[in-house]
Order: structure tokens, then C-alpha cells, then sequence
């Protein structure tokens, strides 16, 4: 059934607004080919606060941002990498804010997450999603 456990595919993306859908579309067409529509809207929501938050807040030169995605026998693994200095803040806004939600949307989904280092600089944001048919699946190649 998963011929493909172990696949990674990567994307660059432009400094422009429709790349969030863009990389959406990228991840939706990746996580098809790959038979895991079983997890594909978290993946897509999380990506679109991610690719959101690198369009925003990192600078550094281009100012695009890359999207990799990588199958395991456990789940998928989503990064969106960029080049610029400033950090993922996970501070709670207050009630009146009216921005700095987006990762706490990602903490919510991903089944973990976090923040390494790029080199030669910037940083990956990672988030990690479990398969939901991945009993079913190790039962199915077993038998
Ligand atoms: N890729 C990034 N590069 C630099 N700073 C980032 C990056 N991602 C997040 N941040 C910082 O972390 C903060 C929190 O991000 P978060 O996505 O939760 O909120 P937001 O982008 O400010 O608002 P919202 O996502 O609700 O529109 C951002 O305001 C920004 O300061
Ligand atoms: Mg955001």
C-alpha cells in the first residue's frame, strides 16, 4: 500500500502574498501523490501560518521562503525555511490583539514543533503530524 514512507520534496517561494497559496497547493498535490490525504488539512492550515509568518516577519536577502516535506513511516514532516534573523515568539496575545495567534494554531495542530537553525543563516520552522491511518497501514504491509 505505502510504497513511499521515506519521500522528501522542497519548493522555493517568492516574496509575494499569493505564495501562501501557492505552497498550500504544493502540499496538497505532495501529500496526494503520496496517499496521505489522511492528515492534509492540518498540514495545509499550519503551512499557511507559516509561509504567512516568513512573507511577514523575516527579512534577509530574497525574503522567500522555502517549503519541505518529508514522509516517514510515522508521519509527515513539515519545514518552511527562511533567511532572516528574528525569532518565532510564542508569547500569548491578550484578548484585544488582533494578531500573534498564528502559532498558537500550529501548537494546536502539530502533533510537535519547533525552531533550528538554517545555515548559512535563518532559521527552519519544523512542525511534525502523525499519521492518523498508520495502524491500518503497518497492519495492511504486515499481512
Ligand atoms: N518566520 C519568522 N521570522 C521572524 N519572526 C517570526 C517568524 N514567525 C513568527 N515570528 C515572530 O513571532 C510572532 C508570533 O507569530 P504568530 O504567527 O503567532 O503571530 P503573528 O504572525 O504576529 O500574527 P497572526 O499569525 O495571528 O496574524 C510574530 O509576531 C513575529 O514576531
Ligand atoms: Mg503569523
Amino acid at each position: 500500500m505505502y510504497d513511499t514512507l521515506h519521500k522528501a520534496e522542497r519548493k522555493y517561494f517568492s516574496h509575494q502574498f499569493e505564495s501562501v497559496r501557492h505552497a498550500r497547493d504544493f502540499a496538497s498535490e505532495t501529500l496526494r501523490a503520496w496517499d496521505r490525504l489522511d492528515i492534509a488539512e492540518d498540514i495545509r492550515l499550519c503551512l499557511s501560518e507559516l509561509a504567512s509568518n516568513a512573507l511577514t516577519h523575516a527579512d534577509g536577502p530574497g525574503r522567500g521562503f522555502m517549503v519541505r516535506l518529508a514522509a516517514d513511516p510515522a508521519g509527515i514532516r513539515l519545514e518552511v525555511h527562511d533567511a532572516g534573523a528574528g525569532q518565532p515568539n510564542t508569547s500569548r496575545p491578550n484578548d484585544e490583539a488582533t494578531s500573534g495567534r498564528g502559532l498558537m494554531i500550529v501548537e494546536e495542530l502539530a502533533d510537535d514543533w519547533g525552531v533550528e537553525k538554517r545555515k548559512p543563516f535563518g532559521k527552519i520552522v519544523w512542525s511534525y503530524f502523525k499519521s492518523v491511518t498508520q495502524g491500518v497501514s503497518v497492519s495492511v504491509a504486515a499481512a
